[in-house]
């Protein structure tokens, strides 16, 4: 249904919802999953802000957010203020943080 964010993967650059597409529609596109984010076991700079932020707890949302923040990263599209920070990780259920964390790896890294 598309609600929870968990399984958010990045099509072509574009972070979408991977329960909501069929395979057929995606054959031929670029997909990366939170397997790729590491390059030769580094951590990439989103993760690296997690870590350093504890922006996680039992990791149930973690994968999916980790895309979900490094779509608009790569992009630039990052918001810059809480407010919107918030709107942007709403699509994105974390049961655990309270999401302050979260904010502040994305505010970090829009800057
Ligand atoms: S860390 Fe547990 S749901 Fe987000």
């Amino acid at each position: 249904m598309g609600a929870c964010g968990a399984c958010t993967v990045i099509v072509n650059g574009d972070a979408v919802r991977s329960c909501l597409i069929f395979a057929l529609q995606v054959e031929g596109s670029e997909i990366r999953t939170v397997e790729s984010l590491d390059a030769d076991g580094r951590m990439s700079p989103v993760q690296d802000a997690f870590h350093r932020h504890h922006a996680l707890q039992c990791g149930f949302c973690t994968s999916g957010l980790l895309m979900t923040i490094t779509a608009a990263w790569e992009r630039g599209t990052l918001p810059k203020t809480e407010q919107a920070a918030r709107e942007f990780l709403s699509g994105n259920i974390c049961r655990c943080t309270g999401y302050q964390s979260l904010v502040e790896v994305v505010l970090e890294l829009a800057q």
